[in-house]
């Protein structure tokens, strides 16, 4: 689940800094986009919204990853570190006229629809044919239950096929329709649950097709979804595994490309954030930590009520459960019960693993007024500082 050799170099860190910073490690980075580009069975795109920091941006692009931007400035940011815009596909539920022509007119040629309007749209402010996909939302899953992307409750992403056929694709010439996209089930671990998600959808496949009268489609786009682990009970996914399903699916079904659009898969095992112990009390017979950064910088543990794991930087062995909190005034900024050193000081650092992915992006930096945490990269064996900690006065004006 983490590097020893980036421990060593956090270990190194904490004898200079003394506030919250979060470390990504490159260089395993590198090795986890190698293994998953190893077969042209599976177009890789990097879900940037996963983590949209310029160093793994230009490392991605360096891997040749094309990109998924679900914003304007998530778009910019991609063509500011090296892509050009015929790598980027558009992904999100929200994409007005405006916004579609202004993606147009920077080149932008790949597009995920996700409802009927932004189909109109698009064939309105394209000059030229542009390739899209259609986004469905099914509803008869076999699994039952919520999840962050919609799971099978109602959700905002994509349309039912019954509503897509309202749409008179013919008289649409700018569309050319590659296929569809589908993805409402995110950070599944189980390998079989995922293959039978998959399953699910190349069967139905061939019924949207029929409905919608495509004789032909190329490509299926599976969005994101591939699990890491939060638990220490957990095994991660492999990634041969995968591959193999998904080419012999591409082969079965008759598709040129299996799409898939990654993000915590790729760089939620690269991330560590190191944060400081500023009291410890016992309330209720509950001992609990206060830490120096808790939601502020780090919030997607809360609201999937999913920790993230966290470990100390002492080497004895006796442990304890300790309930860890940050700094806000809010019930809302817990961290997770953890198994720390009996031994542990005001003062000592934990250092949160897996957090790579919807880590620091994805927080509330601003409440409370706290500073923004400094951001390291590891490259190349070597540590390096992108930004120190950082005052929010410039957005308080
Ligand atoms: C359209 C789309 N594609 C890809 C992803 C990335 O998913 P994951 O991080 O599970 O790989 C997301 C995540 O929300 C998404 O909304």
């Amino acid at each position: 689940m983490f590097c020893d050799k980036i421990l060593q170099q956090i270990s190194k860190i904490v004898e200079e800094e003394n506030y919250p910073f979060y470390v990504y490690d490159l260089d395993n980075l590198k090795k986890i986009v190698e293994e998953f580009s190893s077969t042209k069975s599976v177009k890789l795109w990097y879900a940037q919204k996963a983590n949209p920091l310029s160093s793994i941006l230009r490392t991605m692009h360096s891997l040749n990853v094309p990109i998924d931007c679900a914003s304007l400035g998530e778009v910019e940011q991609a063509l500011r570190n090296g892509y050009s815009a015929s790598q980027i596909i558009s992904t999100g539920p929200s994409k007005s006229k405006a916004y579609l022509k202004t993606l147009v007119e920077r080149g932008v040629r790949n597009f995920v629809l996700e409802s009927q309007n932004q189909a109109y749209w698009l064939n309105e402010v394209a000059k030229d044919e542009v390739d899209v996909l259609l986004r469905i939302q099914k509803s008869n899953w076999k699994l039952s239950g919520q999840n962050v992307i919609g799971g099978n409750q109602l959700s905002q992403f994509g349309l039912e096929v019954f509503d897509w056929k309202k749409v008179n694709f013919r008289e649409l010439k700018n569309l050319n329709i590659l296929g569809f996209h589908i993805f409402q089930w995110g950070n599944i671990l189980n390998r079989d649950e995922l293959f039978s998600i998959w399953d699910e959808i190349f069967i139905d496949s061939k019924l949207w097709a029929q409905e919608l009268g495509l004789t032909n489609f190329p490509v299926i786009d599976l969005g994101g979804g591939l699990g890491i682990p939060y638990s220490t009970h957990d095994k991660p996914l492999v990634i041969s595994e995968i591959l193999e399903y998904l080419e012999s699916k591409r082969i079965e079904n008759q598709l040129e490309e299996i799409w898939l659009e990654l993000g915590r898969f790729l760089v939620g095992p690269v991330g560590y954030y190191a944060n400081r112990i500023v009291d410890i009390k016992e309330v209720q017979g509950v001992r609990m930590l206060i830490l120096e950064g808790g939601i502020n910088h780090m919030i997607r543990g809360t609201l999937a009520k999913q920790y993230f794991p966290a470990m100390d930087l002492r080497s004895d062995s006796q442990k304890s459960p300790y309930r860890v909190y940050g700094p806000l005034c809010t019930s809302l900024d817990y961290l997770g019960e953890h198994h720390l050193s009996s031994q542990i000081e005001i003062g000592d650092w934990l250092v949160f693993t897996q957090c790579g992915a919807y880590g620091f992006s994805e927080s509330m930096p601003l409440f409370l007024c706290h500073d923004l945490p400094a951001e390291f990269i590891f490259s190349e064996g070597n540590m390096e500082i992108l930004r120190t900690r950082q005052k929010i006065d410039s957005l308080m004006r």
